[in-house]
């Protein structure tokens, strides 16, 4: 078929959708439909052409909705003619789906991508230097060029562990940035609910769309937070498609490499409850890492992180990040964050008690106000450190370390 430039692409889509329009406006159907489909092909071409992940991605879902829409106009008397339905027995993932359904499935697995990754570099987390450095040590093996003959493998596969609000989500954003990887955020409580009955099929679908948005050497990330929801038991027929999703994601998760090239579709699991994971699990992981508490200078970074580079004035003369990070032993990343937003919004609370008079005038006065701040001082956090208490237990924190020990010794997996 001719190629054409993007542009004249984009002219022959506006084209076949007033085609489609016209042509269903008088009762056409099996035109329009026809007019759908060729709209979607030229999508599908327009697709290869995009260089943008975000273009690439919206221009994905539109064309899988021509061909939906051009489904549905051939199938008359609706959209269920032709579809199968998972069967209610456990067979489920034997079952043979419709193009349609298939596609729906690829919709819904399209509006996994995130973008968060974005808004997050190294310099945004605090602490962890040791840990940064090896990640970009190991994914830049992944990535770079391998010479003839040599064998060197990056990691594909890590587990990151540890209390809540420690960085993991971050630290899988930022790897995920700095290798402009597209990034597919799948929380796994969400999907053992939500997908009940197609759970292979499901995961292989994700594997699949993140296979596709692999080019140019651009890497799909897939994010596994709360992994652990894979790996508990649950009763009856909710166990059996449980374990058909966990099946299939160690399949997956064994790559598909193929000789001479490299799988650029990574996973990155976390998890807060590592000793819920079975040997199968931690088997598939090359790194599995533990992400502890902070330590003091960490603590002092994250402060910095969330005052002074979100724009936050501090007053130095007073405030020491030395002394705050003394003063919040066993607090997490989170909880800090959290206590840097609680001081400030007292702050601004403080210097502008006249807002919720403004909001009662009517929208141009508060549009026309422009919020006053003043530098923070150490002062200003006694009252809240008061009343510390940190999230994560001694006992809890013990609990982690003690698990990857007996997991290094070997006593685990
Ligand atoms: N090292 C850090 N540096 C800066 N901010 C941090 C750090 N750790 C946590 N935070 C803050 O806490 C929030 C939560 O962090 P994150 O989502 O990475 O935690 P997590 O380890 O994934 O937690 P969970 O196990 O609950 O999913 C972040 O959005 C950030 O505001
Ligand atoms: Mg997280």
């Amino acid at each position: 078929m001719h190629r054409q430039g993007p542009d004249a692409l984009q002219r022959s889509i506006d084209r076949m959708l007033t085609e489609a329009n016209t042509r269903m406006a008088v009762g056409k159907n099996e035109e329009a439909s026809r007019s759908y489909h060729k709209a979607a092909q030229f999508a599908e071409q327009m697709i290869e052409m995009l260089e943008d992940a975000d273009a690439r991605r919206s221009m994905t879902v539109r064309a899988t909705e021509y061909k939906q829409r051009a489904r549905t106009l051939t199938s008359k008397g609706g959209m269920d003619d032709g579809r199968v339905k998972p069967v209610e027995d456990h067979q489920a993932d034997d079952v043979t789906y419709s193009d349609e359904e298939a596609d729906a499935l690829e919709q819904q697995i399209l509006l996994l991508i995130d973008d968060s990754p974005k808004r997050i570099d190294w310099e945004t987390i605090g602490g962890l230097e040791a840990l940064k450095k090896e990640l970009k040590f190991h994914y830049g093996l992944a990535m770079a060029k391998v010479p003839d003959g040599v064998q060197v493998e990056g990691w594909n596969n890590i587990m990151f562990y540890g209390p809540p609000g420690t960085g993991k989500t971050l630290l899988a954003c930022a790897v995920a940035n700095k290798l402009s990887a597209t990034f597919f955020n799948v929380k796994a409580s969400q999907i053992v609910s939500k997908w009940v009955g197609e759970s292979g099929r499901l995961i292989s679908t994700l594997y699949r769309v993140a296979r596709k948005f692999t080019r140019d050497g651009r890497p799909s990330i897939i994010f596994v937070d709360e992994f652990d929801a894979l790996c508990k038991s649950r009763g009856g027929e909710g166990q059996l498609y449980h374990q058909q999703m966990l099946a299939a994601i160690l399949s997956e998760i064994d790559g598909f490499a193929q000789k001479g090239k490299r799988d650029l579709v990574m996973t990155i699991g976390a998890t807060n409850r590592p000793w819920d994971l079975d040997a199968a699990v931690l088997s598939r992981f090359e790194r599995r890492i533990l992400i502890d508490l902070p330590g003091p200078e960490a603590r002092a970074d994250i402060f910095r992180i969330h005052l002074e580079d979100k724009g936050i004035p501090v007053d130095h003369r007073s405030l020491s990040y030395t002394r705050l990070a003394d003063a919040t032993e066993r607090l997490t990343g989170r909880e800090i964050a959290r206590l840097c937003k609680e001081v400030t919004a007292n702050m601004l609370g403080e210097m502008n008690p006249d807002i919720p008079v403004l909001v009662d005038a009517g929208l141009k006065r508060i549009q026309d106000y422009e919020i006053k701040v003043r530098a923070l001082r150490q002062g200003d956090f006694s009252a809240t450190l008061e009343q510390l208490v940190p999230d994560t237990s001694e006992a809890e924190e013990h609990h982690y370390t003690d698990w990857g020990k007996a997991l290094r010794e070997g006593k685990r997996a």
